[in-house]
């Protein structure tokens, strides 16, 4: 049994009532609730945090620009991004549920080897559950070794993400040990429990917000990057929790190479790609999740889409400004942080020195320095690949699997 196992009263008499199964001399059933009451309590006060609430802080980008930029650091949760709230929101749940049953112990799964895999691992680290993740072999060593750092079992199959998530649903998940194992299958993004676990972000802004004394309507949008749509179909749900995902747009950034929710958008259906190519790997997935289309039609979230040697600059900007190392995907997100014009552009209006962006600093913890100041000079000696700005990402048809009776829009 885990200490960080059944939480609720209701749940430690069902585990203590399965336990009285094997344990015939206690009978008394208020002796049974007093001590599933007593556990509950020191259950409770053990239960470590998966997530951290994270600072909102007001930050100079560029001593012009015409909004008050705040940038929400979620680069400062556990495993280094925000999929700590989210992946770490569905591990303990799903264990609390599982212990609480009390038959079977949780073994957590992932097939991710990137931010989503690393916090799965570290959510287990912290519940003190076993934990397998399955990398495909394009994962760098540096978060192989992150993960398997945290005591994870790290197995490598695959060229891809989907040969990896189906090594592990098909062959791993089903060498378990069903009788007293029950597996967590950790997707990266799709599942409404990360969703719900992400929308916490909301709550913290608007205490964050109200702390400050700043009105919650002079925020004309946030920021933030997509990959394939777990952190924005959280921000838009924890903003329905509040009434104001229609009062406050969403800008969804990609980058060029990984741009699906725009090309999905442009076709008016969620669209795979069949091949990635940016820097910014993880927001490499080949689909969003059809919730994300769903949410961007219903509120008329802008899509921004950025050129990779844009959001390396950006990156390395940043770095010197403000000592902080982000991943790609986060850059693209920073980057509207310094060109508030691209915001005033998508929002079809010109923003006031005393209103809000919110930028969602979304982390990340597979890059170094060096590998941004590679990949800029990379791109650098490639003059085809220079930045085009304005340019509409166009629907390339050879890289794109469109859904059955789907039409491109001309
Ligand atoms: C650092 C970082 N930012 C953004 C994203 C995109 O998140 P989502 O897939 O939930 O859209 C990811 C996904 O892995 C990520 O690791």
């Amino acid at each position: 049994m885990y200490i960080n196992g059944p939480q609720s009263t209701k749940s430690l008499m069902k585990f203590w009532r399965s336990m009285k199964r094997h344990i015939n001399f206690i009978s008394c059933d208020n002796i049974a609730y007093l001590a599933a009451f007593l556990m509950n309590q020191a259950v409770f006060q053990a239960m470590p945090s998966i997530y951290n609430k994270t600072p909102l802080l007001k930050q100079i980008f560029n001593h012009a620009t015409s909004a008050q930029v705040f940038v929400k650091y979620e680069c400062l949760q556990p495993s280094g991004s925000f999929k700590s709230r989210g992946i770490g929101h569905l591990i303990s749940k799903r264990a609390k549920d599982i212990q609480g049953d009390g038959r079977k112990s949780p073994h957590v799964f992932s097939s991710s080897g990137g931010n989503a895999g690393y916090a799965a691992a570290v959510a287990a680290q912290k519940l003190n559950l076993p934990c397998t993740v399955v990398i495909p072999t394009t994962t760098k060593q540096r978060m192989a070794d992150k993960i398997r750092g945290c005591g994870a079992n790290v197995v490598v199959q695959g060229s891809h993400w989907k040969e990896a998530d189906s090594h592990l649903k098909n062959i791993l998940q089903n060498q378990v040990n069903m009788a007293i194992l029950e597996p967590i299958y950790v997707h990266p993004f799709d599942n409404p429990t990360i969703w719900e676990g992400h929308a916490s972000i909301v709550d913290e802004i608007i205490s964050s917000l109200k702390n400050e004394n700043t009105a919650l309507n002079r925020v004309k949008g946030i920021v933030c990057s997509v990959g394939g749509g777990g952190l924005y179909n959280g921000i838009i749900q924890g903003l329905e929790k509040y009434n104001l995902a229609n009062k406050i747009p969403l800008l969804a950034v990609e980058t060029k190479g990984c741009h699906v929710l725009n090309t999905s958008l442009q076709v008016g259906q969620c669209v795979e790609f069949n091949k990635m190519n940016s820097v910014a790997t993880s927001l490499c997935t080949s689909q969003i999740s059809s919730r994300t289309l769903d949410y961007v039609q219903k509120y008329g979230s802008k899509s921004i889409v950025l050129e990779d040697k844009e959001v390396l600059q950006t990156c390395l900007k940043y770095a010197e400004n403000f000592n902080m190392i982000t991943e790609p995907a986060c850059g693209a997100s920073l980057h509207l942080g310094y060109h508030p014009q691209l915001i005033e552009r998508a929002l079809g209006k010109n923003l006031d020195k005393d209103d809000v962006i919110i930028v969602i600093a979304c982390g990340g913890s597979s890059n170094t320095i060096l590998d941004l100041e590679e990949s800029l000079a990379k791109l650098e000696e490639a003059p085809h690949l220079s930045i085009r700005r304005n340019a509409t990402p166009s629907l390339e048809h050879e890289n794109i699997i469109y859904p059955k009776r789907a039409q491109v829009a001309s």
